[in-house]
């Protein structure tokens, strides 16, 4: 292997140039395969990982803590009601401290800048397990799912449908984009990407040869894909936007009729998760038209998203083990 991504951080995948996230992902391809195999290598023995989180969560929580306990190591959970974090102590003497006692240390935020200070000063490894901006675990694990189910990345055509700025979105065009995917970001205009995140996913795009397009049409955007990819349509943080949201992303509702455009049997559906699809939340209940995928679709052969949630394990824990250890 000419490279070592051993001390490096994960803010975005943008500092990871395709062939370390091939790595990546095919490490951890390898470790699932060794789980499965009743394989525990335990790479991480010895190793203490700090888990902060501003936020709530069940799938990257419980993949960092499994991944943790599977190699060895120990996890510490840091809620932020916990901890001085950011209120009585700053995050630069936070991030001193927490590096002088943890081999790395995750974080689940609001501020993307949260997560780059924690970096600039741990000296220790620092993953972002999701801010406003970006959610890189998150894509590793998409393309991994597409990896299994697909075959390859290249040349996948790939519809992202609905917010295009969400976290995922973001990580997502740059994943693809680094890995020669076809991706469409499939929206309203006030919700395509950002411009210099869609510059630099360009740029990488000429060296990959992927293709990225942008599209308000559903027809356009759906047609002929090999996944059809959403997330909710207003994330953590935005609850004040719901109503908005649901008047402008109603249309982009994932449902049979839109798989059906796509004219591919073989289309598969993904979602980061949480999600709503017509079950019965408290936010669904106050509003029920938040659904940005049917239960038809959910539920449907078409859906791989319990698949996807488990790659979380093995992609963080291929994460840990390649920054850790190799
Ligand atoms: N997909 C994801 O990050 O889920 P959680 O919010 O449950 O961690
Ligand atoms: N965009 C969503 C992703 C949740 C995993 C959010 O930030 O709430």
């Amino acid at each position: 292997m000419p490279f070592s991504l051993r001390g490096k951080h994960l803010l975005t995948l943008k500092s990871y140039s395709p062939e370390e996230i091939e790595f990546l992902l095919q490490l951890s391809i390898k470790l699932k395969q060794d789980k499965y195999a009743g394989i525990r290598a335990k790479n991480l023995e010895g190793k203490n990982i700090a888990l902060i989180f501003e936020k709530p969560s069940t799938r990257t929580r419980c993949a960092f803590v499994v991944a943790c306990v599977d190699e060895g190591a120990h996890a510490e959970y840091l809620g932020i009601q916990d901890i001085q974090f950011g209120k009585k102590e700053t995050v630069k003497d936070t991030a001193r401290v927490l590096g002088r006692m943890f081999d790395g240390i995750q974080f689940r935020g609001f501020k993307h800048e949260t997560v780059e200070e924690l970096a600039r000063y741990a000296g220790v490894p620092v993953w972002n397990g999701l801010t406003d901006k970006f959610h890189p675990t998150q894509a590793l694990a998409d393309l991994m799912t597409v990896i299994e189910y697909k075959g390859t990345l290249k040349g996948i055509r790939f519809a992202y449908v609905g917010d295009g700025r969400s976290n995922v979105a973001n990580s997502l065009l740059i994943g693809a984009s680094k890995m020669g995917l076809d991706l469409r970001i499939v929206s309203v205009e006030s919700l395509f990407p950002e411009k210099e995140l869609l510059r630099q996913a360009q740029e990488f795009a000429a060296e990959s040869r992927a293709k990225i397009a942008l599209t308000a049409d559903i027809d356009e955007g759906v047609k002929g894909v090999d996944v059809i990819y959403t997330d909710v349509w207003a994330s953590m943080g935005e609850e004040s936007k719901i109503a908005d949201r649901i008047k402008l992303l109603k249309p982009y509702q994932v449902n049979m009729k839109m798989v059906e455009k796509s004219g591919n049997p073989e289309v598969i559906f993904l979602h980061c998760l949480p999600s709503f699809h017509n079950t019965d939340t408290d936010t669904s209940r106050k509003n029920p038209d938040i659904c940005e995928v049917t239960d038809e679709v959910f539920e449907s052969k078409h859906s791989k998203v319990f698949d996807q949630a488990e790659n979380r394990v093995h992609t963080i824990k291929a994460v840990m083990v390649a920054t850790l250890c190799r």
